[in-house]
């Protein structure tokens, strides 16, 4: 893969987002947006630092403790870290408030050292101020204070907010559709997790050849090198590399434990590039060669995924690549006797009674972007009213259903299905301990969607070619 430079979007994309922003804030009207904290991770270390995801996605700006403010009329102010020598000497050069409205393309910048004091006055005599709702510990409690200290000049003339709104409803809404930039930052990042995944593969059938322990840290590390080697900054969430029975547990982490020749891999991982993700999931065999049962299920995820592939197009539902994948998974369980006809019944009544459940516990996708689970409702803004509500086959609980969110073109999402089979007494041997997920990044498009992950491929055959010698 080449690693060709590309450049950093100009100031005026986030000058574009911030006047789309402030279009819909409605009249005198201030957002507030806060970038994330720094967080400690012992004593004075700090975990790496991640900033925001709405910050950046208005301001493109990466240093911490900084906030924006943007007006109804979409007058932008930063408040930033003030120049200081000697904390740049320890931390890292700062772009301070002098030069940032250049740089950012805002219209003014202050030292964040003075938003206790300028926010009063920033508030005064507007009649709306938009913030992220129950996103950043304590933001409410601020917010209050600088109300607070625009009340008490009231009796000076001063008119104080009278509502409150969620900035993430707006946002979520703009971030949930991906402008062209986006994309490529997207497919750029898709392409190098996958690359990672190649070698992950490669790598952990070499070894084995080699007759050197393999452990899941191996595979983990050869990912962290070929994301960082790519310019990515990080890993999107934590990688999971499980060998075995691990891959049962949904959650699992890279660990320690050795990857024998005959077991299944799953590995579940994906870089995060300039802020956006990636989140790829192969399963493969361990020593390069599927065993019949492992290539039977494979099969059948595969299939499945293809159904929801098949159902993933601009005009289809959110929800209906799921209900393609629970179709095909239902069958194949039945098929292959996972599930006993006898006692389940028909496909439809495997699907109305979720009997599948057992096997498939999870969604088929989720939005991705800059949050590899990324923000934007599953459900169809104008339709929110029309509820129907049922009763759940396995908790009973009383589920409310509003009509799922209708897809778009520029809308991106994971498709990954997946099938975990635990020992029990009523379920094969040969099947006992296979965890299977295939898991790949989609963009959609007027006539379907593109597949932005499939550098490393899903096909059996093609998998065992490229962890051949
Ligand atoms: N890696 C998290 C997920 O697949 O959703
Ligand atoms: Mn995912
Ligand atoms: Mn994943």
């Amino acid at each position: 893969m080449s690693q060709a430079t590309h450049a950093a979007p100009g100031a005026s994309l986030y000058a574009q987002r911030r006047a789309r922003l402030a279009a819909q804030l409605g009249p005198d009207a201030v957002a507030i947006v806060p970038t994330a904290p720094e967080r400690l991770r012992n004593r004075d270390s700090e975990f790496l630092f991640r900033f925001d995801s709405y910050f950046h996605y208005l301001s493109g700006f990466a240093e911490p403790n900084a906030w924006l403010l943007i007006s109804s009329d979409g007058h932008t102010t930063l408040f930033c870290q003030p120049k200081d020598l000697e904390r740049e000497i320890w931390d890292g050069i700062r772009l301070g408030p002098e030069a940032a409205p250049e740089a950012l393309g805002i219209d003014a910048a202050f030292p964040v050292t003075e938003l206790d004091q300028r926010l009063p006055k920033m508030l005064e005599n507007k009649s709306t101020v938009w913030y992220p709702f129950a996103t950043h510990q304590g933001l409410e409690g601020r917010v209050d204070t600088w109300l607070k200290a625009v009340r008490a000049r009231v009796r000076y003339g001063a008119l104080c907010p009278e509502s409150q709104r969620d900035l993430c409803a707006v946002l979520d809404e703009m971030r949930l559709v991906k402008d062209a930039y986006e994309l490529d930052v997207m497919r750029r990042a898709a392409r190098i997790s996958a690359s990672g995944h190649v070698r992950a593969m490669q790598l952990c059938a070499r070894m084995l050849r080699a007759g050197q322990d393999v452990r899941e840290y191996h595979l983990d590390a050869e990912l962290l090198h070929e994301f960082r080697r790519h310019g990515s900054q990080s890993p999107a969430y934590g990688s999971i590399v499980a060998a075995g029975a691990n891959a049962c547990v949904l959650h699992y982490r890279a660990d320690n434990a050795p990857i024998r020749p005959g077991e299944l891999v799953l590995i579940d991982a994906g870089c995060e590039l300039d802020g956006y993700a990636s989140d790829i999931t192969r399963t493969f065999p361990a020593n390069g060669r599927y065993t019949a049962p492992q290539r039977a299920l494979y099969d059948l995820v595969l299939a499945a995924q293809q159904a929801a592939i098949d159902a993933t197009r601009a005009g289809a539902r959110f929800v209906e690549p799921h209900e393609a994948t629970v179709k095909v998974l239902s069958q194949g369980l039945l098929d292959l006797g996972l599930l006993d006809r006898h006692k389940v019944g028909s496909v439809e009544d495997v699907i109305a009674s979720r009997a599948y459940f057992r096997f498939y516990m999870h969604r088929t996708g989720h939005w991705l972007g800059m949050d590899v689970h990324d923000c934007g409702s599953y459900v169809e803004p104008g339709e929110v009213g029309r509820v129907s509500e049922r009763k759940d086959p396995l908790s009973g609980e009383l589920i409310k259903d509003r009509p799922s969110r209708i897809l778009q073109p520029g809308m991106c999402l994971t498709i990954e299905p997946g099938l975990y089979v635990r020992p029990a007494d009523d379920v094969a041997r040969e099947y006992w301990n296979i965890g299977i997920r295939i898991e790949d990044d989609a963009i959609v498009t007027h006539e379907g969607c593109e597949l932005i992950s499939r550098d490393v491929p899903v096909n059996p055959d093609e998998i065992e070619a490229l962890m051949r010698p």
